[in-house]
C-alpha cells in the first residue's frame, strides 16, 4: 500500500502541530486518500530541546536527510528564515520532492525562482499557510475563484498590531504599555519590528497581491508603514470620526496598475474590518463575479498553521495518487507596473498644532484648495497658551497632491507642528 512520506524542515510551534495534527486525524485522511501520511523524518536544530509529543527516531540535525532520502515524497518547510529554507526549498525540487512551506518571508521573495523551479520538475509547491494562518485564501484564489478578475484585496493580516491597536482603542492606553502586555503573553515576538513596523504584513499583501492580479508583487514593491507612531490622542480623534485606526494591507488593480501598501488606516466603525479585533485576520477581496468576499479566523499559532499545512500536503497526497496532467505552480501571466505611493489615492487624516488666532483655519483651507483637495470635516480642540489642536479629514484625492499641501501648511508662520498623518478608507 502505498505511503505518502513526508519530511519536515522545523520542529518549532509550527512544525509539532503539524505532526500532532497528523496523527490526531489520520484516520480522515486515510479515508479520503485511501493512503497513510507518514512523517518520516524531522530536522531540527538541536536535539536536546524537550519534545513529548514527538518520537526521538525522527529527529535528526541534517537536512539532507530529508533533501536526499528517495522515499520522501513531500517536503515541508516550518523553519523561517530565508537563506536556508531557500537553498533546502530548491534542493528539494530538485530531488523531485513536492514542497510546503508556510514561509512568507521566502515566498515574498523568491517566488517566482521557486515556482519555475517547481514547474520545470513537475512537482507542487504550496504555500497557503504562509499568508494569514488558518485562512484559507491561497488555494481558493488560485482555485476556486480563478474563473474572476480580482480587482482589490485588503485586510487585516498581523495578529499582533491587531491586538495592539484593539487593546489603545479600547482601554485607551499607549502604544509601549500595550506592547508589552502583548509581549507577555506571548503574542509579540522579544524583538517585535517585523510586526509592528508592518514588514510581517507587507511580506502577505505582496503574496496576495501576486495571487490575486496574477502579476509579479515582491516585498520591494510594497510601501509600508507601521503602527510605532500611532498615539493615544489619535485614536481619540478616530473616536471622533466614528472610526477605528487598523494596520491594513491594501492591494488594487486599476488602470492596469497596482498599488500595494501597508499603513495604519482610519476605517469607519461600520466597515465590515472595524469588527475585526485582538489576535484575528481578516481578508477581503472583490472580485468580477463573486463580488465581494470576507475571510476572518486565527492568521497565526501552531494549529490554525498546521490546518494550512497539512490541508497542502493532502492536495500534494492526492496528486501523488491521481496526477494531474501537467503542473503550473506559477499563475503569473501578467507583468503590471506599480504605482509609487505619490500616485495612490487616498482619503487622509491630519493633526495639527496651531495659533488660535483668527483666520488660520481658513489659511490651511486655502493651502488645501490650492493644491486641489477638499475637506471632508474638522476637529478643533483649544489648548493651553493660544494654541489649538487641528484634525481635519480630507475627500479622496492623490497623495502627491496631499502632500504637497502638507509641506504648504507646514510653512504657514500660524502652524507649529504637523504632528499626525494617516490614511483613511471609507468603503470596504
Ligand atoms: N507575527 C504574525 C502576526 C504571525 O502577528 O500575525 C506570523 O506571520
Amino acid at each position: 500500500m502505498k505511503k505518502i512520506k513526508v519530511g519536515l524542515l522545523g520542529c518549532g510551534a509550527v512544525g509539532t502541530s503539524v505532526y500532532e495534527l497528523i496523527q490526531k486525524n489520520q484516520d480522515k485522511y486515510y479515508a479520503l486518500l485511501g493512503a497513510e501520511i507518514e512523517v518520516v523524518k524531522i530536522v531540527v536544530h538541536s536535539l536536546d530541546k524537550k519534545r513529548p509529543s514527538i518520537p526521538n527516531q525522527l529527529l535528526t540535525l541534517d537536512p539532507n536527510e530529508v533533501l536526499e532520502d528517495q522515499d520522501i515524497d513531500v517536503v515541508v518547510e516550518v523553519m523561517g528564515g530565508i537563506t536556508d529554507a531557500k537553498d533546502y526549498v530548491l534542493k528539494a525540487l530538485k530531488n523531485k520532492k513536492h514542497v510546503v512551506t508556510a514561509n512568507k518571508d521566502l515566498m515574498a521573495v523568491y517566488g517566482q525562482p521557486i515556482f519555475e523551479l517547481g514547474d520545470q520538475e513537475q512537482k507542487l509547491v504550496l504555500f497557503e499557510a504562509s499568508v494569514a494562518g488558518a485562512l484559507p485564501v491561497i488555494g481558493t484564489i488560485k482555485n476556486d475563484l480563478a474563473s474572476n478578475k480580482i480587482n482589490k484585496v485588503m485586510g487585516i493580516i498581523n495578529g499582533t498590531t491587531n491586538f495592539i491597536l484593539t487593546k489603545m482603542f479600547d482601554e485607551g492606553l499607549p502604544l509601549d504599555l500595550v506592547l508589552k502586555e502583548a509581549q507577555d503573553l506571548g503574542y509579540a515576538e522579544a524583538d517585535p519590528t517585523a510586526d509592528v513596523e508592518g514588514l510581517d504584513a507587507a511580506r502577505k499583501i505582496a503574496i496576495l497581491a501576486s495571487i490575486s492580479f496574477n502579476t509579479r508583487v515582491v516585498l520591494d514593491d510594497v510601501y509600508v508603514e507601521g503602527i510605532s507612531k500611532i498615539a493615544t490622542d489619535d485614536i481619540e480623534y478616530a473616536k471622533q470620526f466614528k472610526s477605528t485606526i487598523k494596520l491594513l494591507g491594501i492591494a488594487i488593480v486599476n488602470d492596469g496598475k497596482v498599488e500595494v501598501r501597508v499603513h495604519p488606516t482610519l476605517i469607519p466603525l461600520n466597515h465590515p474590518l472595524a469588527k475585526v479585533d485582538d489576535v484575528y485576520n481578516a481578508i477581503y477581496l472583490e472580485g468580477d463575479a463573486f463580488g465581494d468576499l470576507t475571510f476572518l479566523g486565527k492568521g497565526a499559532g501552531g494549529f490554525p498553521t498546521a490546518s494550512a499545512v497539512v490541508g497542502d500536503i493532502l492536495t500534494i497526497g492526492k496528486n501523488i495518487l491521481n496526477p494531474v496532467s501537467k503542473i503550473k505552480n506559477c499563475t503569473c501571466y501578467l507583468d503590471l507596473p506599480i504605482k509609487t505611493i505619490k500616485q495612490v489615492e487616498s482619503h487622509y487624516y491630519i493633526r495639527m498644532i496651531v495659533a488660535d488666532e483668527t483666520g488660520v483655519l481658513s489659511k490651511i483651507a486655502s493651502v488645501f484648495a490650492e493644491n486641489n483637495v477638499s475637506i471632508d470635516s474638522v476637529i478643533q480642540k483649544k489648548l493651553a497658551n493660544k494654541k489649538a489642536e487641528l484634525v481635519l479629514l480630507t475627500d479622496r484625492v492623490e497623495e502627491d497632491n496631499f502632500m504637497k499641501a502638507k509641506v504648504g501648511i507646514e510653512s504657514l508662520i500660524t502652524v507649529d507642528s504637523v504632528t499626525s498623518i494617516l490614511r483613511s478608507e471609507k468603503e470596504n
